[in-house]
């Protein structure tokens, strides 16, 4: 068996013995990050807060996520709140923004919250929220994007609207296309025929979906270094991503956008910039399986934006680890040093769905990895 003694605890695989601390301390008083464990706050609770991200403001790391119950699907409690000095030790802070008790509300508690994301303002001095959401009772049909603002980084976040995005508007990287062609109708009936794909590709949903707006699940924010921020969601049926430009305040989208490999059929988007190159970790669609990490780069936002090998190594590197990209932090106060945040999805108690957080390496000409650790630190 598998033992290393002077620590403060006993230090041995997951398997053996079932982690319930964040990280792991040694006697010095080193702490490490131990994915796939079970993290626990300064309460000693089970963190819950599922595909989320971190914002890092006044010194402090503030960690949002999906609260999500043992059993079942639906969001019952809202958006959580976490925040921390280090990144190893978080104490709970709030629901940050709370499911509504009113029938017929957006955010009715029974709908399903997605992978909240707050970026902070710096004009209007406000922390601005958006959400995958999903009206109760209606499955995954309405995929509607939501947003939230408060006054201060752990909120209580007030609910504002939610709708699908950019209405009445072509993306800015293939109008003419798809201005021009006519899709038959009866192509969406059968999936995954050539002819139905080459219409996917060439942006029949874009065009099935221009007066409501594109459709938004998964997503995720990115704000530049000139401040303009992004929202990036899997769009058209999640069979191709579209990033759009926000409005200066955050609370709205300019109209702008592009769609990224149409028909590529990916989900979970997380974003980050190193070297002047924006890289994007995306993985497929299987549900709450976990499958192959995709990895996509552009020398600009608007694109274009080509793909690369999987980025993961190590063991499970063709599962992602056995999870699920949702964000990549970029540790502000350690420049460079990037954290690839994953959730393991536990479909048979969504509240034990763990957490995989593993450093970004970068190969000599900046393409970056993430390679698997049991456990690691800054
Ligand atoms: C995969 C998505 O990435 C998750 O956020 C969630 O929507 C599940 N699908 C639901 O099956």
């Amino acid at each position: 068996m598998f033992l290393l003694l002077g620590f403060k605890g006993v230090y041995a695989p997951e398997h053996l013995y079932g982690w319930s601390r964040t990280f792991f301390s040694k006697s010095d008083g080193e702490t490490f990050f131990v994915p796939s464990a079970v993290w626990k706050d300064s309460g000693g609770k089970v963190i819950n807060a599922h595909g989320g991200g971190i914002l890092f403001y006044a010194g402090r790391y503030y960690w949002f996520g999906e609260h999500r119950p043992a059993s079942g699907f639906t969001t019952e409690v809202g958006v959580t709140c976490y925040s921390s000095k280090d990144l190893y030790h978080w104490t709970y802070e709030s629901v940050a923004l709370a499911v509504s008790n009113k029938s017929g509300n957006d955010i009715e508690k029974g709908c399903i919250i997605e992978r909240p994301k707050v970026i902070y303002n710096t004009r209007t001095k406000k922390f601005i929220m958006w959400f995958h959401l999903e009206l109760k009772g209606k499955g995954y049909e309405a995929a509607r994007a939501a947003v939230a603002v408060s006054d201060t980084p752990a909120g209580p976040y007030h609910f504002i609207r939610s709708g699908r995005i950019n209405s009445e508007t072509y993306p800015v990287n293939e109008t003419e296309t798809i201005r021009k062609t006519s899709f038959n109708s009866t192509l969406n009936s059968t999936w995954w025929t050539p002819e139905w794909r080459r219409a996917v590709e060439q942006g029949m949903f874009v065009k099935r979906d221009l007066q409501t707006g594109q459709m938004s699940r998964d997503m995720t924010l990115f704000v530049d270094e000139d401040g303009k921020a992004y929202h990036i969601y899997s769009s058209e049926e999640n069979l191709t991503l579209q990033i759009a430009e926000l409005t200066g305040d955050y609370l709205g989208h300019t109209g702008r956008y592009i769609r990224v490999a149409p028909g590529g059929h990916n989900e979970a988007p997380a974003i980050f910039k190193h070297g002047g190159t924006y890289w994007m970790i995306t993985s497929g669609c299987t549900g709450w399986e976990p499958n192959e990490a995709r990895l996509f780069s552009a020398s600009s936002i608007w694109g274009p934006w080509k793909q690369h090998s999987n980025p993961c190594r190590g063991r499970k590197a063709n599962v992602t680890f056995g999870g699920q990209s949702t964000y990549v932090f970029p540790v502000e106060d350690k420049t460079g040093v990037f954290i690839f945040m994953a959730d393991k999805w536990n479909p048979k108690n969504l509240a034990d769905s763990r957490y995989i957080w593993l450093p970004i390496c970068f190969e000599s000409d900046g393409t970056p990895y993430v390679e698997w650790r049991s456990r690691w630190n800054l």
